[in-house]
C-alpha cells in the first residue's frame, strides 16, 4: 500500500512542480523593477519550496480533464501570494523568524522595508499572473474571487490575526485552534483545490467533494508543521525549529502533545482521502497519496521535497550543513 501510493505521487509531483518552476523562473524578469525590490522578490520566491499549492491546483483541475499547461500562470500565482505571505510572516512583528526556504529571511538579507515591499509585490503580481490563465472568462473570474477570498481578510491573512491573538494566552481550546488553522493555512490549501476545480469548469457536487478534501488537508498539513517544529532537523526542514515553542504560539503539540497531534494529522488526512473516494483513475490516485504523505512528511516526502529544494539553495553557510545532513540521512535510503 505505502508503495503503491509512492508511485503514484513521486513521477507527477516531479512533472507538475517542474512545469511551475520554469514558469516563476520567468515571471519577475521586467527590468523596470527596481533593482533590489526585484532581487528580493526572486530571492524568496526562487529559493525552492515544495510548490504544494500550485501542484494541488494543477492535479485538481486534471481531475476534470483540464489542459494543465494553460493553467501554469494561475498555479504559478499561488505560489507567489504564499511565498508573500511566508514573507510577511518571518518578520521581526510577525514570528521573527531568521531561516526560510533553506536561507535567511528575507528580511535578514534586504532589510524589514524591502521585504514588506516584497511581499507586496509578490501579492500583486500575482493577479497578473491569474490574467494569463487560458480559461473563458467566466471560469478564470470565479477562481480569481475564490483565491482572493481565501488569501484574504477572510482566509490567510484573517487566520493570521487570529494567529498573533491567540499567541501568548494561557488558555485556548483545541477548536480554536483548528478554526485558526483553517484559516491561516488552510484557506489557501483548499483554494489551491478549489480554484483548480473552478478552472476546469467542475460540476457543483464534484465541487463540494474537492472542497472538502481541500478543508481537510489543509488542517493536517498545518498540525503537521506544528509537529515538525517540535521535531523535524531545522537543516533538513530549512526553517528554525521550537519557534513555536519559543514564541509561546497556540499549535496542536502545545495542547495536546506529540502522539495526539500525530493522531489527529492522521484523521483530517483519512477525511481528505474519503471526500475524494467517489473519484478514480490517475489523479484522484495521486491527491489521496498527497493527502497520505502531507502528514508523513518526516519521513520520504522530506526528501521528495527538501532535495531540489536544498540543491537551489544559493547561502553557503546552510547549503554547506544541509547538503552533509541529507548525505548522511540518504546515503543508504
Ligand atoms: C509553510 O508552508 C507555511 C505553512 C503554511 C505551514 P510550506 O511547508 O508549504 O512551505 P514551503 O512552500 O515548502 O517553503
Ligand atoms: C504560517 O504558519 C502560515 C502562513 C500563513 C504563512 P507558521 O508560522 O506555522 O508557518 P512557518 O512554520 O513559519 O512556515
Ligand atoms: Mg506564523
Ligand atoms: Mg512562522
Ligand atoms: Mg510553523
Amino acid at each position: 500500500m505505502k508503495s503503491a501510493a509512492k508511485n503514484a505521487l513521486e513521477p507527477l509531483f516531479t512533472e507538475r512542480r517542474r512545469r511551475v518552476e520554469d514558469y516563476l523562473a520567468r515571471v519577475l524578469t521586467d527590468t523596470h523593477i527596481p533593482a533590489k525590490l526585484a532581487e528580493a522578490m526572486q530571492y524568496s520566491l526562487l529559493a525552492g519550496g515544495k510548490r504544494l499549492r500550485p501542484v494541488l491546483c494543477l492535479s485538481s483541475a486534471a481531475l476534470f480533464g483540464c489542459d494543465e499547461e494553460t493553467l501554469v500562470p494561475f498555479a504559478a500565482a499561488i505560489e507567489m501570494i504564499h511565498t508573500y505571505s511566508l514573507i510577511h510572516d518571518d518578520l521581526p512583528a510577525m514570528d521573527n523568524d531568521d531561516l526560510r526556504r533553506g536561507k535567511p529571511s528575507n528580511h535578514k538579507v534586504f532589510g524589514e522595508a524591502t521585504a514588506l515591499l516584497a511581499g507586496d509585490g509578490l501579492l500583486t503580481e500575482a493577479f497578473v499572473s491569474m490574467t494569463r490563465t487560458g480559461v473563458e472568462p467566466q471560469a478564470l473570474c470565479a477562481a480569481i474571487a475564490e483565491l482572493a477570498r481565501a488569501a484574504g481578510a477572510l482566509g490567510m491573512v484573517g487566520g493570521q490575526e487570529v494567529d498573533l491573538e491567540l499567541t501568548g494566552r494561557p488558555s485556548v481550546s483545541l477548536d480554536a485552534v483548528q478554526a485558526m488553522h483553517a484559516l491561516k493555512t488552510g484557506a489557501l490549501l483548499r483554494a489551491s483545490c478549489t480554484s483548480g476545480a473552478l478552472l476546469a469548469s467542475a460540476p457543483k457536487e464534484a465541487f463540494e467533494h474537492i472542497a472538502a478534501y481541500g478543508s481537510e488537508l489543509g488542517i493536517a498539513f498545518q498540525i503537521a508543521d506544528d509537529i515538525l517544529d517540535e521535531v523535524a532537523d531545522p537543516a533538513l526542514l530549512g526553517k528554525p525549529v521550537h519557534s513555536d515553542r519559543e514564541r509561546n504560539k497556540a499549535t496542536y503539540p502545545a495542547l495536546v502533545g506529540l502522539d495526539e497531534s500525530r493522531r489527529f494529522a492522521a484523521e483530517h488526512a483519512d477525511r481528505a482521502r474519503r471526500a475524494l473516494e467517489t473519484f478514480t483513475g490517475r489523479d484522484a490516485d495521486f491527491l489521496r497519496a498527497l493527502a497520505t504523505y502531507t502528514v508523513e512528511r518526516v519521513s520520504w516526502c522530506l526528501r521528495l521535497f527538501l532535495i531540489p529544494l536544498q540543491v537551489r539553495t544559493r547561502s553557503k553557510p546552510c547549503r554547506g550543513t544541509i547538503c552533509r545532513n541529507l548525505r548522511m540521512r540518504f546515503a543508504n535510503a
